[in-house]
Order: C-alpha cells, then sequence, then structure tokens
C-alpha cells in the first residue's frame, strides 16, 4: 500500500493523515469544509512541531512529513489511486452509508475501505458496497499522534486477506492493532463509554462536581485523564452518538445516554472543538495545556 486517502479532517483525521505521512505513505486528505482542511493541516502541524521540541523527530521530518499531505475538497479526485481509505469523517450512520456508497462507485477495484467509526455496524457501513470483503474498521485512538492502539473490527463479511493487510499496515506505522468482531461499541467504546455516560449521571445527581469527579478518577483509578475531560476531549456529540448506537443496538437501559449529556450537545457545549464542555477552553492556549498534560 503507497497511496492513503483519509476523509474529515477533524479531530481523528488530521491526526491519522498525520500518522501515515510520518511513516513514509503519501496521503490525501479530504474534507467538504476547506476551513476544517486548514485547520487540519494546521493542527498536524502544531503536532509535528511538539515532537521536535520533545527530540522526538527533526525539523526535516517535518517538512518532508507535511510535503507527503494534499489536501481535497472532492471525494472523487482524492480516492482515485487509492490503496486504503481511511473514513473518518463525523459520526452519523446515514453519512457514513452514503460515504461507503459513492467510495465503493468511484474507487479503484482492489481498494480497502476502512471505517475509523467509534460505534456503528462495520456490517451494516459494508452492505451500502458491492465489496463487503474488502470493508473494515480500523478504530484508532485520540489523540491519534500518540495513541499506539488500532482496534480492528471484521464486519461479518471481511476477509481475512483484507484484515492481514490492516495488521500489518498497522504495525507499519508503528501502532498495535486489535482485532476484534462487529458489535456494538466494539470492545473500546462498549466499555468506555459506560464509564463516562456514569460520571456524567453522577455530576447530574449532585453527588460531586466535575474536578472531584475527574480528580477520583485521576488518582483513584490513575486515569491519566478523568472521565468528564476525556469526554471534552472526545467531543461530547461523538459520546452522545455512540451512547445512541449502544443503547439501540442492546436494547438496554443502563446506555441510555444521561439528560445532561444531550442538553450540553443541544446548546451545543462540545468540549474542546467548541471551546466549552465540562470545562471552559475559550482560550486556545487553554484547550492546548489539557492536550500537552495528557500526552505526557
Ligand atoms: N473524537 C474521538 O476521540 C474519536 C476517537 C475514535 C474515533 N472517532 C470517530 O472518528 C470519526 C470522526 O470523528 P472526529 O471526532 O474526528 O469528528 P470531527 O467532528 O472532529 O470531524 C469530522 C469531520 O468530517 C467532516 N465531514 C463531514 N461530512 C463529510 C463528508 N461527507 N466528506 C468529507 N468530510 C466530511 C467534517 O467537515 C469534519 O471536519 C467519527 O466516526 C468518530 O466516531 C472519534
Amino acid at each position: 500500500m503507497n497511496n492513503i486517502t483519509v476523509i474529515g479532517a477533524g479531530t481523528m483525521g488530521n491526526g491519522i493523515a498525520h500518522v501515515f505521512a510520518q511513516n513514509g505513505y503519501s496521503v490525501i486528505l479530504t474534507d467538504i469544509s476547506a476551513a476544517a482542511l486548514e485547520k487540519g493541516i494546521a493542527t498536524i502541524s502544531k503536532n509535528l512541531s511538539r515532537l521536535i521540541d520533545k527530540e522526538k523527530i527533526q525539523a526535516i521530518d517535518k517538512t518532508q512529513t507535511l510535503d507527503r499531505i494534499t489536501t481535497s475538497t472532492s471525494i472523487e479526485e482524492g480516492v482515485s489511486k487509492a490503496d486504503l481509505v481511511v473514513e473518518a469523517a463525523t459520526e452519523n450512520y446515514e453519512l457514513k452509508l452514503s460515504i461507503f456508497k459513492e467510495l465503493d462507485e468511484i474507487c479503484p477495484e482492489h481498494t480497502i475501505l476502512a471505517t475509523n467509526t467509534s460505534s456503528i455496524s462495520i456490517t451494516k457501513i459494508a452492505s451500502a458496497t458491492k465489496r463487503p470483503g474488502k470493508v473494515i474498521g480500523m478504530h484508532f485512538m485520540n489523540p491519534v499522534p500518540l495513541m499506539k492502539l488500532v482496534e480492528v473490527i471484521n464486519g461479518y463479511s471481511t476477509s481475512s486477506a483484507t484484515t492481514n493487510s490492516i495488521l500489518s499496515l498497522s504495525k507499519k506505522i508503528g501502532k498495535i492493532p486489535t482485532e476484534v468482531n462487529d458489535y456494538p461499541g466494539f470492545v473500546a467504546n462498549r466499555i468506555l463509554m459506560p464509564m463516562i455516560n456514569e460520571a456524567i449521571e453522577t455530576l447530574f445527581h449532585g453527588v460531586a462536581g466535575v474536578a472531584e469527579i475527574d480528580t477520583v478518577m485521576k488518582l483513584g483509578m490513575a486515569h491519566p485523564m478523568g472521565p468528564l475531560q476525556l469526554a471534552d476531549f472526545i467531543g461530547l456529540d461523538v459520546c452522545l452518538s455512540i451512547l445512541e448506537v449502544l443503547y439501540d443496538g442492546f436494547k438496554n437501559p443502563k446506555y441510555a445516554p444521561c439528560p445532561l449529556l444531550v442538553n450540553m450537545v443541544v446548546a451545543g457545549k462540545l468540549g474542546i472543538k467548541s471551546g466549552e464542555g465540562f470545562y471552559d477552553y475559550s482560550t486556545s492556549r487553554k484547550a492546548e495545556k489539557i492536550a500537552s498534560q495528557f500526552s505526557r
């Protein structure tokens, strides 16, 4: 595999593009929004500078990495030579289905279509295509340049050739892939999201404040970040979508999203990306400070 196309330049997409490019792959980063592409490239540049400061890479590596990434607002233009497409667009079922239907029509026959979805069924996404054997979940963790895990999710029809390609590619970009099967939330979010939701319920019921809940989990459980701060980091809209998939998929009330989470998303308080969530990130320096605490 040489040519990788990443769809969506948001929180995850720019990180995925960064990691592939830093490991020598040619990357086309696409988004429907030119502003998102501009912001995505600026984030990659800033994160590469941070790696230079930490003496993990040299200045020349930054230049070469950025040179390997081109951007486009046209999916069609972006995928014409793709060996692999990694879709990291907004977590929305109808949107993902329509993107995969289009990708199946416009990508070369050999192209593997991977999705970074946090929770949506790979089997359902694959059913929008005529190549379900070449559709797979490639679930990177946030922040992508720092987190080692890739949860590799086999849909019902994913072929073993596709799985093996993705396992081997993940290792080539310095990640540790773990293979799982396609059930709501897979493994990572089936376990993480109920914990985040419970932390929000704990706040909602007035048991403790934001800082107190996060401190208990950080110091008591040795988590690098409290659950409410982690929710801000992931994006509250993303957390809500995942909980809805779990609730819908298992029909079990234990996954029902906390009303406070629903209200915050409706009010546009989405966490770091909107400037406010459980914490206030109204200056970009504050958001950066939080991100750098996590990276340590
Ligand atoms: N945020 C996390 O911590 C996290 C972790 C793992 C996986 N994910 C998953 O990664 C995916 C992306 O999440 P995110 O947090 O980066 O979201 P985000 O909101 O930060 O970015 C989504 C991007 O997709 C773009 N987009 C929307 N429709 C598009 C289309 N039709 N074509 C191209 N681009 C389009 C948007 O303009 C936006 O820039 C989701 O499936 C999410 O569940 C998120």
